[in-house]
């Protein structure tokens, strides 16, 4: 029974973000990884789903009045239900092959400071998608599975990972989390700081897709040495004429736009350290820390980040895999890492 369970099982880890969804089949790796978008077209009063993912991503900003693009994941925590469902429901049926028998298992990962009735929509939500088991793990213990750290050992580990909605700095020893805390900065508050940037420096307004290009493009967290680093040209609007322009934007004007969401997650590594208990904390100093996550690949951000804390800092391999990657061995390796999933709260 057991052979033939490990044949056909389809079980599946999920990392449910506010910007990608990612999912991990047993045996297999990352199979999916899409925006967690949902587009939904209005007919007659009522409301079908157009497209998810990637294809839905690509309409936001860009939807006529009928069409409306949803982000159903905000600053790491389910803004709107329905359509979150809706996008579980959809990525489970689009990698669940149908020729198996049993119903799979599914770990999601959910942010450390969920509630008990989030984490109860989250767990519901995969039910009802199909799964016959549903197991929630925390994000910043994934984020550590993922990235290699010893996080059994009786040694402190900081992880941080700088998502598209939050930045969670966790410390963790023995298998558990020792302190955590969530900051709404991450990703989209960098897009949001370079709109505003341009919009208030240079009178352009551009896109939220556009403001993520550029931060992904040339992006950084530290002034470039010569005052400028490479530039990018981008298109907005002009806001004195409301014309379309053209403007050249530099490294150091991104670098002055990122300034604060930058200091904001310093910051909250910082009252992370200040909090832990000193043998942990000692531990932290020896050990560094680890990135993950998406905006853990901002240019420089690792090294703006060991100048203001003066701790070694990593980048995890795969930052942007991470999490899922860690759900997925706590389910490969269920066994050993049984305390860390949770069944039924
Ligand atoms: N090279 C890069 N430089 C800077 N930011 C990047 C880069 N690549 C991706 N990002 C940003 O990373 C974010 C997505 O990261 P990730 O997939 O880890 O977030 P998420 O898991 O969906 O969000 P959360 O964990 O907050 O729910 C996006 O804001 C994206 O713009
Ligand atoms: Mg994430």
């Amino acid at each position: 029974m057991s052979l033939f369970n490990g044949l056909f099982s389809q079980d599946m880890a999920i990392d449910l973000g506010t910007a990608n969804t990612l999912v991990y089949v047993k045996g297999r790796g990352v199979i999916l990884n899409e925006p967690s978008v949902v587009a939904y077209h209005s007919k007659a009063g009522r409301k079908e789903v157009l497209a998810v993912g990637e294809d839905a991503k690509m309409m936001l900003g860009r939807t006529p009045g009928s069409i409306e693009a949803i982000r159903p994941m905000r600053e790491g925590v389910i803004a709107d239900f329905d359509t979150a469902e809706e996008m579980i429901k959809h990525f489970i049926r689009k990698v669940h092959k149908r020729t198996t028998f049993t119903k799979p298992k599914i770990i999601v990962c959910v942010p450390h400071g969920a509630t008990p009735v989030e984490k109860r929509a989250i767990r519901q939500s995969v039910l009802s998608a199909g799964a016959r088991k549903a197991g929630l793990i925390a994000e910043p213990i994934a984020a550590a599975i993922g990235a290699g750290m010893p996080i059994t050992d009786p040694t402190g580990s900081m992880v941080v990972d700088i998502g598209g909605g939050t930045t969670e700095v966790a410390v963790l020893s023995l298998g558990d989390i020792v302190y955590a805390r969530s900051v709404r900065v991450g990703g989209d508050r960098m897009d949001e700081a370079i709109i505003s940037y341009l919009r208030r420096q240079q009178n352009i307004l551009i896109g939220e897709s556009t403001a993520e290009r550029i931060k992904t493009s040339i992006g950084t967290a530290r002034m470039p040495d010569d005052g400028r680093g490479m530039s990018e040209l981008i298109k907005g609007r002009d806001l004195l004429n409301g014309v379309p322009k053209e403007t050249e934007v530099s490294q150091a004007m991104v670098a002055e736009a990122l300034n604060e969401p930058v200091q904001q997650i310093c910051e909250a590594v910082m009252t992370a350290l200040e909090t832990t208990p000193p043998d942990l904390a000692a531990d932290i100093v020896d050990r560094g820390v680890m990135l993950t996550g998406g905006g853990a690949l901002l240019g420089e951000l690792d090294l703006a980040l060991r100048e203001q804390t003066g701790l070694a800092i990593s980048v995890a391999d795969e930052a942007l895999n991470c999490v899922a990657l860690g759900t997925g061995k706590a389910l490969e390796y269920e066994k050993r890492l049984r305390h860390v999933i949770d069944y039924d709260s």
